[in-house]
């Protein structure tokens, strides 16, 4: 066989490796050993200048055919051969997106917070301005500057956590009255919820709670602008039918001070024996008055021209009612039996 038959050959048999070849670490097996620096035919070329002349041209010419040959083959099919690996591993990493994923337990918006959420959201719909304040109060605006001064029996009612350096845990929101009335000019149209504290713990009693608390001052406000707007909410909250009536009471920073109770949202009264309001046809919801002058002199308002009403509510003990809940400490134990009732 003289020197281009075996050239021929050669390259026939590599022809026939490479398309054989089923991966691209195979078909490099194959490169190497045809093209690679110790095969025959690359030992071929370097010998060519050994060869007589009149041989070398037609040597070379089929050396080199045969390697460019073999190299579009390799090249050619290295790129099927990737392509389809490449393929093969999307297929074996592929997610399946449509599959439902892993379900993580949702959280639920506690009850107080559902009360409080609705009712901010009706008198921001009256034009009420959210207002919040510290719930580590000063001395100052949780007593004083609300009409108790020091030594007031008033103080004692309040079962007040005391802190060092004449702080206090508040024990209502109606400072943030003050802090909102020494910030800015009447008029004013605030609502309030916040957390505040007093040493109590019983089944109706926890030692934080939540207010809501609410102060309008105006030119001309007067006791009807408090009861059409505290009689709104309630039939907002507990229904079109709601009724409402005003008691006398007795607060240290409004005059005349009133208490607000609402027709049972149950019976409606005529139940004896109903579970929401023990027969008595009412609920009580909320303290409120016409806020008292000493207090508007306190912030720098002209009680001559300016009147205010101001009321507060305890969203925990409405959705009590609400919700049919014994226990005011179900509120705080963050039983998920209990919370995903709601
Ligand atoms: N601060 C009172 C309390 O905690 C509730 C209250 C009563 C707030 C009358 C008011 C009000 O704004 O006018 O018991």
């Amino acid at each position: 066989m003289d020197a281009t038959e075996r050239i021929e050959k050669l390259k026939t048999e590599a022809l026939s490796a490479v398309a054989g070849a089923g991966s691209t670490a195979e078909l490099e097996d194959v490169r190497v050993k045809y093209l690679g620096r110790s095969a025959e035919l690359t030992n071929t070329k370097k010998s060519i200048g050994r060869l007589p002349a009149e041989q070398r041209r037609e040597v070379g010419r089929a050396a080199n055919l045969a390697t460019r040959e073999i190299e579009e083959a390799l090249s050619e099919h290295a790129a099927r051969l990737t392509a389809a690996e490449r393929e093969a591993r999307l297929k074996a990493e592929a997610v399946d997106i449509t599959l439902p994923g892993t379900p993580y337990p949702k959280g639920h918006l506690h009850p107080t917070q559902r009360v409080i959420d609705e009712v901010v959201d009706f008198f921001v719909g009256l034009g009420y301005r959210v207002a919040e304040g510290p719930e580590v109060e000063t001395d100052y605006y949780n007593f004083t500057a609300l009409n108790i001064p020091p030594g007031h029996p008033a103080r004692m009612m309040q079962a007040t956590f005391f802190l060092d350096d004449g702080l206090v845990l508040r024990t209502h929101t109606s400072p943030v009255q003050v802090r909102t009335m020494l910030a800015q000019e009447p008029p004013v149209y605030v609502i309030v919820p916040g957390r505040v504290y007093r040493r109590d713990s019983d089944p109706t009693h926890t030692p934080m709670f939540n207010q809501i608390e609410g102060l309008a001052v105006d030119r001309g406000l007067s006791l009807a602008h408090l009861k059409g707007t505290l009689a709104a909410m309630a039939r907002s909250f507990f229904g079109e039918k709601t009724k409402t009536r005003f008691r006398p009471s007795y607060f240290q920073f409004t005059e005349p001070s009133v208490e607000m109770d609402v027709s049972c949202f149950v019976c409606g009264g005529s139940d004896p024996n109903c579970k929401v309001c023990k027969g008595a046809g009412w609920l009580e919801m909320l303290g409120a008055g016409m806020v008292d002058p000493a207090v508007l002199e306190e912030v720098g308002y002209d009680p001559e021209e300016y009147t205010g009403f101001a009321f507060g509510m305890g969203p925990d003990r409405m959705a009590m009612v609400r919700y049919g809940i014994p226990d005011l400490r179900l509120f705080f134990e963050g039983d998920l039996r209990f919370l995903r009732q709601f």
